[in-house]
């Protein structure tokens, strides 16, 4: 079964602490910080004060930053709190994959990538062996709510399969539209890790939605 991990910023964000509370009661031990600049993407998200404070109240959540900006080596240092540090492989710059990836190792974090649509999974390969997740966007970053784009089905199935084929211990994740229309067919794809933002966050109550993704 996957497991199932919410994008933090789309719930009420005046509310965090409550919400991170009603998760937790039902059951989830994960979740999904996304940090924008503004610039890789068109919009603003969370960042690493949102980070500390949920550390803080909650240590034994784990949590993945999924980082959308530019300046990544600043991201990394500032991160340091997370648990996974994920970004965009189209984003690295000047300084490279495998200085960045000894930044994040310097901190204790674990390394996450994400792809997007026009990525192939030719474009990761040669980054694995430093790899723990790698996240796939089925939508364009920067905005929950959005549909997801059927092209990501393809991408999904040849990240995965590889992944069990090739590198059991990494971990697979999708991010974005995820719905009541997809979300058997990602667990049955037997991806790791599911972001869910509208799906959860549009109900009150997150024990049925639990639920009724368990009995899927
Ligand atoms: C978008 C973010 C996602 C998104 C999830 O750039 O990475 O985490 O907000 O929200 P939904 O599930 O509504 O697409
Ligand atoms: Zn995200």
């Amino acid at each position: 079964m996957s497991k199932i991990t919410p994008s933090i910023y789309i719930c009420d964000t005046t509310k965090f602490y409550d919400e991170i509370l009603k998760l937790k009661e039902v059951g989830i031990d994960w979740l999904h910080l996304d940090v924008m600049d503004g610039h890789f993407v068109p919009n603003y998200a969370l960042g690493p004060k949102h980070l500390d404070d949920i550390k803080k109240h909650f240590p034994e959540i784990t949590i993945d930053a999924h980082v959308m900006a530019n300046e990544l080596e600043k991201n990394v240092v500032q991160l340091k709190n997370a648990d996974y540090i994920t970004f965009h492989i189209n984003s690295i710059q000047s300084k490279g994959f495998e200085s960045l990836i000894s930044e994040i190792e310097k901190n204790n974090c674990k390394v996450g990538i994400a792809i997007c649509l026009d990525n192939t999974i030719e474009d990761i390969k040669p980054l694995l062996h430093k790899v723990d997740l790698i996240t796939i966007m089925s939508i364009k970053p920067g905005f929950g709510g959005q549909k997801f784009e059927d092209a990501a089905w393809n991408i999904i199935s040849d990240v995965v399969n590889y992944c069990h084929k090739y590198h059991p211990n990494i971990k697979t994740q999708i991010d974005g539209g995820v719905r009541w229309n997809n979300i058997k067919k990602l667990i049955d794809k037997k991806v790791d890790l599911i972001v869910v933002g509208s799906l959860l966050f549009g109900e009150s109550d997150y024990k049925k939605v639990m639920k009724k993704i368990e009995n899927l």
